[in-house]
């Protein structure tokens, strides 16, 4: 499903974005990547989009190199991938309905197909009485379900999550880790990084343990290699 082998990533002016990481994340994983600013877990995300390359090493997802996907055969590779970041990235113009709808629209699903996927995670983000607001409208867990709506909709196999708590209270990060826990176990395998310790105790689930760019500790239920 992931693979990463040996894979380095180095910065201009040879800043170590990661260094030497291996992992291996199977289908229907759900995974936590914790570690100090710094330590390279956004660097790691952003490689298994190839919206970075590594300097060396190889990364395959669902089987397909990385490495060598083209600008033709990236968008196919990508549509397999939905993501969520700290910042929620809604377009602020469009309802909460319109901005999932986009997604499928991209992907040209046929418009009678629209209408029903977009309601089902409307549903199951529990918004369906919001799907006419404008994100502006929402509060900042509401514009997150929304995010996660979107993400989930082309029905990928990862879902990949830039601290996408960073920016909520604790009860409401709650509720979000428990939506992403619900998509882990309809299947999506899930990456999930956060500086929020206490919810990774909670949920015991895998942890990756990251500093100065190497993976230091690879623990089965929620094992904290570090501490805030
Ligand atoms: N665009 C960039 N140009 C140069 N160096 C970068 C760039 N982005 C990240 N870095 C450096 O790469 C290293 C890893 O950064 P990364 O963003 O992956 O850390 P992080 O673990 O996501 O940190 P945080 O928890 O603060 O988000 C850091 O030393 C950082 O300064
Ligand atoms: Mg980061």
């Amino acid at each position: 499903m992931i693979k990463m082998e040996n894979v380095s990533m180095t910065y201009a002016k040879d800043i170590v974005g990661i260094s030497n990481v291996s992992l291996h994340v199977e289908k229907g994983d759900f995974v936590f990547v914790v570690g100090k600013s710094g330590s390279g877990k956004s660097t790691l995300m952003k490689l298994l989009l190839k919206e970075l390359d590594p300097t060396s090493g190889k990364i395959y997802i669902n089987g397909e190199f990385l490495n060598d996907a083209t600008r033709k055969t990236l968008p196919f590779i990508r549509r397999k991938i939905g993501v969520v970041f700290q910042d929620f990235r809604l377009l602020e113009d469009r309802s909460v309905y319109e901005n999932i709808a986009f997604a499928q629209k991209v992907i040209e699903v046929p418009a009678v197909d629209i209408k029903k996927n977009v309601l089902k995670m409307l549903s199951m983000v529990g918004l369906l009485d919001k799907y006419k607001s404008n994100p502006k409208e929402l509060s900042g867990g509401e514009q997150q379900r929304v995010a996660i709506a979107r993400a989930l909709v082309n029905s990928p196999d990862i879902l990949l999550c830039d601290e996408p708590t960073g920016n909520l209270d604790i009860v409401t990060s709650e509720e979000i880790m428990k939506l992403l826990k619900l998509a882990n176990d309809q299947g999506t395998t899930v990456l999930v990084v956060t500086h929020n310790l206490d919810i990774v105790q909670q949920m015991n689930m895998r942890t990756i343990t990251m500093s100065e760019g190497k993976i230091i500790s690879d623990m089965a239920k929620g094992g904290l290699a570090y501490e805030d």
